[in-house]
């Protein structure tokens, strides 16, 4: 049967315009609605005004620091076509895709005149608008963005040094802070707009008419840019993975008790402030007796539950493939969209885990014990994982992963106990359990360091 997807019931395009002056975290709110929305299976796409004014500066033999300084007359016609080509590159994006799309503008945007003419020209093509404003004040956050700019800004990657990095920004910030003109409901009442006052202490909203827009506010109330881990662990070994069963609610394997011992000294050794950790686990009993012995509080979610096999349930892969050899196929030829029988697919995991998402993305010093699918599908959206690659991941049990999320990416590693343990691995096109070289491993994904620490037992 067809699935409904966020994308199918709100068959709408959208561009979410983004306003702020250099230095105001523009590129990072981009980046992560670009991927929460992409997780959520919509496609999106960030268009950066940064990329295609680097372009035109080539194009006119000038250098930024020539177009910024206060001493020149503006050179208007520079900063008007780079306007332009971004609006063309996503007008041009929206006739490409069908159904629903999200484009966000990565711009400045910093003038109402400017924000009327984008307003006016997509909406002439059909195109929903919400405007989302990044306002800071606060120096201390705006002094972090200007050392954080290198690495986001493709107008810095170049750059000599930190220093000429931070002058570079501060001629921007004046050039644009002599015309900006911040967003007001009285002065743009039309505009459907978000407006976050210092990241997220406050947040004004006009016209959020949709379900979409309304799930962005939703997400970005959620953001915070603080360094901070994430502990993820698979449940110990347990008796139906002894057996090669999927599904069920079997107790712990020998090994899978011995893990949820080892866990004990693997969260006093390498997770730091582990007096304020908390663990959330499933509603399972393998994913509660591998935390049993951790002396934190505790929280059960139904939505960490591992995926749903229906009438699967219970049964090997062997007896899968014999029983029921048309599924068998249809879910090796598209796992994420398979659904079980009764059951669940990748997909409707995910649906399910946008909750745990926002709670994680609010959240610090918290370690998931959970399923295979279900890790898969977290450790997805935060490594940018693609959907059809991300049910594929090896995952192996008796590893402690630890996401290191920082502002523009994050960091693996992989902390493994040396308690043996069965692989629960499939590849495409067997029955058999157990990774080779083709297996996609757990590293895959965009913005990684990995380590491998080993724990001797
Ligand atoms: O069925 C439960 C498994 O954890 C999901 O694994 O998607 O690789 O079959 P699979």
């Amino acid at each position: 049967m067809p699935i409904t997807t966020l994308a199918d019931s709100n068959p709408i395009k959208l561009c979410v315009v983004i306003v702020g002056l250099p230095a105001r975290g523009k590129s990072f709110i981009s980046q992560k609605i670009v991927r929460y929305l992409s997780w959520l299976s919509i496609p999106t796409k960030s268009f950066n005004c940064s990329t295609n004014l680097i372009q035109q500066l080539k194009e006119s033999n000038t250098t930024a620091n020539q177009l910024f300084n206060k001493e020149n007359t503006p050179n208007h016609e520079i900063l008007n076509k780079t306007r332009q080509l971004t609006l063309d590159q996503i007008l041009k994006w929206f006739t490409e895709i069908d159904n629903c799309g999200v484009a966000i503008y990565d711009g400045i945007n910093a003038t109402k005149f400017e924000r009327d003419h984008i307003n006016k020209t997509l909406s002439d093509n059909n195109i929903n608008t919400v405007f989302l404003e990044s306002y800071c004040d606060d120096q201390s956050i705006i002094d972090v963005n200007i050392t954080d700019i290198e690495s986001t800004s493709p107008e810095y990657f170049n750059s000599v040094s930190l220093q000429d990095t931070i002058n570079s920004v501060s001629n921007k910030i004046q050039f644009y802070d002599n015309v900006y003109e911040t967003l007001t409901a009285s002065e743009e009442s039309n505009l459907s707009f978000i407006k976050l006052i210092n990241f997220s202490s406050q947040i004004i909203l006009n016209h959020i008419d949709s379900y979409l827009k309304s799930r962005i506010v939703y997400y970005i109330m959620n953001l915070h840019v603080k360094n901070r881990y994430i502990w993820l662990s698979r449940h110990g070994e347990s008796q139906y993975n002894l057996e090669g069963k999927i599904g069920g609610d079997a107790a712990l394997s020998e090994r899978g008790i011995k893990y949820s011992h080892k866990l004990v000294e693997i969260v006093d050794k390498y997770i730091p402030n582990h007096d304020r950790l908390e663990v959330w686990t499933s509603t399972l009993k393998r994913t509660q007796q591998t935390a049993k012995y951790l002396p934190f509080p505790k929280k059960q979610w139904k939505a960490l539950d591992e995926l749903d096999a229906g009438s699967c349930d219970g049964l090997t892969y062997d007896e899968i493939a014999e029983k029921f050899p048309e599924d068998f196929k249809a879910r090796d030829d598209n796992k994420f969209e398979y659904r079980y029988p009764g059951g669940e697919s990748y997909r409707d995991v995910i649906t399910r885990l946008e909750p745990i998402i926002m709670a994680l993305e609010n959240q610090e010093n918290v370690l998931v014990i959970t399923h295979q699918a279900v890790l898969r599908c977290i450790y997805a959206y935060f490594m940018n994982v693609h959907q059809e690659e991300s049910p594929w991941m090896s995952i192996p049990l008796h590893t402690l992963i630890r996401l290191e999320i920082k502002a523009y990416g994050t960091e693996v590693t992989r902390i493994k106990a040396d308690i043996p343990a069965v692989s629960t691995y499939k590849e495409k096109g067997t029955s058999k359990l157990g990774e080779s070289n083709n297996s996609l491993n757990i590293m895959s994904g965009s913005v990684i360091s990995g380590i491998t620490d080993k724990i001797v037992n």
